[in-house]
């Protein structure tokens, strides 16, 4: 089997195909998610949210990331793995940042990384991509500056804003990103940079005019109560699913239907007897 890579990517993109992507952050949702069929994993530092019970991204860090993408890379075989680089692991210096995605590759197993911001990061991904590493950008709203935005919302709706988010978009393509993901970004400016770009798009609350998608998988399985964003929509309700099984396993075991005659162990009758 081959794995899917930056030429998958490249591929879809020029055959007009669809490209999705999921996040997953430990083995057995990444081995279902890979089996299932998506283009590639996340493994996103949304995991500071929806495994470590974070508010926001910006405590997540390089251990955590290289834990989990390790997980994940066990289990996809086919799926190609981005990881997120975590908040301040690439921002400080070019350095920093390669010392920090090498982790990534070397103990993480990832097939490429991922990086919030424009212009201020593109040397950065200069250099990451000279030294062998595929680099996903981000751009639109980027969770890591939550505290500079002053709240998650849409962005680029201004015709400052739009016409800046154009031309980092094109900066990043020339630094060498092999793929744009673009978040909560209004359909039209999104579907434009999609069909400006030569690499491909990964929309997040952009609509459909994107290159290809990217959910949260816990999200998208209505695995995550009190977060319903606009763009979400919940392909099937594991969380309810989930929550009935506990219900269920309680119930069992408190009336002594759980477990029954064949989940136990037997053993001959005379060791028995001659313990008495
Ligand atoms: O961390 C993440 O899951 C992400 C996606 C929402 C794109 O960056």
């Amino acid at each position: 089997m081959t794995k899917n890579s930056v030429l998958t990517f490249q591929k879809k993109k020029s055959e007009g195909k669809k490209i999705t992507m999921l996040t997953a952050y430990d083995y057995t949702m990444a081995k279902l998610i890979n089996d299932g069929g998506v283009d590639a994993i996340l493994v996103g530092d949304s995991l500071g949210n929806v495994i470590l019970g974070y508010e926001d991204t910006i405590s997540v860090t390089m251990d955590d990331m290289v834990c989990h993408c390790r997980a994940v890379a066990r289990a996809a075989d086919k799926a190609m793995v981005v990881v997120d680089m975590p908040f301040m692991s690439y921002q400080v210096s070019v350095e920093e940042a390669l010392h920090n995605a090498s982790r990534m590759m070397k103990e993480g197993r990832a097939n490429a990384v991922k990086l919030e911001g424009g212009t201020r990061v593109c040397p950065q991904i200069r250099a990451l991509v000279d030294a062998g590493i595929p680099v996903m950008a981000h751009l639109g709203l980027t969770p890591q500056s939550i505290n500079a935005f002053g709240g998650y919302r849409v962005m680029g709706k201004t015709q400052d804003q739009a016409s800046k988010l154009l031309s980092e978009s094109f900066e990043v393509q020339e630094a060498g990103a092999f793929s744009l993901v673009l978040e909560c970004v209004p359909m039209k400016l999104a579907e434009l940079i999609s069909k400006k770009l030569e690499i491909p798009v990964i929309g997040i609350g952009c609509g459909a005019g994107c290159d290809g998608q990217v959910l949260v998988a816990q999200d998208m399985l209505g695995m995550t109560s009190g977060f319903s964003p606009k763009f979400l929509k919940v392909f099937a309700p594991v969380g309810e699913t989930i929550k009935k099984a506990v219900g269920d396993y309680i119930h069992e075991v408190e009336n002594g239907t759980f477990p029954a005659e064949e989940h136990g162990f037997q053993i001959g009758n005379e060791v028995i007897d001659s313990l008495y």
